[in-house]
């Protein structure tokens, strides 16, 4: 029998090069130089969501959470827009430049979020209620946005839900972790669609607990995907975004981060001086996995900085929507910047 006292808590140390990126430098600058020729080439923009590999961050345009790369997609002049990150965030891209090439290196690549939340289920959810007003997290495919009133992030979920109309009954989908933290937030009661990020689900009370005890000098700073019960024990709850802000201005010098660990790179850089460790997360074994790779999303973790070449150098993988669809899913989204941007 394994005494988990004893193994934990592991300090993980993300400055070590991961499998995946340790290729020999000269390779690496090859790959990057065939990029940037490409995207001059292309008249492209590449965007990255904070949870990329370190070497797609450091070639890409622009590295942000959902919300920042919708608002750079919805006001970038390239021709192309090259989408790392996952399907919907790419998706999202294409809905709000609907006559733009949107590119993404991995066709693959999804979210246990969209896959929840088949839009003819929600469908048949809304028939029940003609009085729902939908608000649907980014995290959803481009047919349930269609359904949707509005879209949200988690940098902007509260927000959102404040500016709801306050004769509606407010359906959340599909992640039901954001949802209940929003609806903690504004008071809002809403029906939640019973989705969840499988990987932020993994992060577990006892195991923040024994961080905390290890490093009690520490601020633990959680994305709202994750349970109830490590929320509680949070510092902050934040969007990948503001997670960065919030380690940046804090006075504190240790931090220990809940969420998929590709956004340790931009902490790293961000914040010179301050020392990030990622939250540990424990295999179906009960014991600690390989260097706690295990917080990766899978999805995420699918584009690599050859695929990324190979997608501008052959034009495909490509996006294309139904046009009805990306009529239907422009409104919500456009909303959502609206309200975002006011003050
Ligand atoms: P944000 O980057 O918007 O915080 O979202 C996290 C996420 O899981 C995206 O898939
Ligand atoms: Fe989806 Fe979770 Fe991966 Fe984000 S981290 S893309 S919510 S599976």
């Amino acid at each position: 029998m394994i005494d988990l006292a004893e193994v934990l808590p592991r300090r993980v140390d993300l400055t070590q090069p991961s499998v995946r990126a340790s290729r020999p430098p000269a390779q690496v600058d090859a790959l990057v130089g065939e990029i940037r020729a490409l995207k001059r080439q292309l008249n492209a923009v590449i965007l990255a969501h904070n949870y990329q590999v370190p070497e797609i961050q450091d070639v890409a345009d622009f590295v942000g959470d959902s919300l920042g790369l919708a608002q750079q997609a919805a006001g970038t002049s390239a021709d192309v827009i090259v989408f790392c990150g996952v399907h919907f965030l790419a998706e999202t891209a294409k809905i709000l430049n609907p006559g733009k090439l949107v590119l993404l290196p991995e066709k693959d690549a999804g979210c246990s979020l969209e896959e929840s939340c088949p839009a003819p289920e929600l469908a048949k959810l809304q028939a029940t209620n003609p009085n729902f007003y939908t608000i649907a997290y980014i995290n959803c495919s481009a047919a349930v946005k269609a359904l949707s009133d509005v879209i949200v992030t988690s940098g902007n979920a509260v927000k959102i839900v404040n500016a709801a109309p306050k004769d509606r009954d407010l359906l959340f989908v599909p992640d039901e972790n954001l949802g209940a933290w929003t609806m903690e937030q504004t008071g809002r009661p809403m029906t939640l669609w019973r989705g969840n990020c499988y990987a932020h689900v993994e992060f577990q009370r006892d195991n923040i607990l024994r961080a905390r005890a290890a490093y009690p000098d520490a601020k633990i700073v959680v994305h709202p995907e994750s349970l109830r019960e490590v929320r509680d024990l949070a510092d902050a709850v934040c969007s990948t975004e503001r997670m960065i802000t919030y380690c940046r201005d804090s006075p504190a010098k240790r931090f220990v981060i809940v969420t998929e660990s590709g956004i340790i790179h931009r902490m790293q850089k961000e914040c010179p001086g301050k020392e990030f460790l990622c939250a540990p997360v424990f295999n179906v074994m009960q014991m600690p996995t390989d260097n706690c790779r295990c917080s990766e999303c899978r999805y995420m973790k699918l584009n690599t900085l050859e695929k990324l070449r190979d997608c501008m150098k052959h034009r495909s993988p490509h996006l294309e929507l139904p046009a009805d669809i990306i009529a239907k899913a422009r409104a919500p989204i456009e909303r959502m910047l609206e309200i975002s941007a006011r003050a």
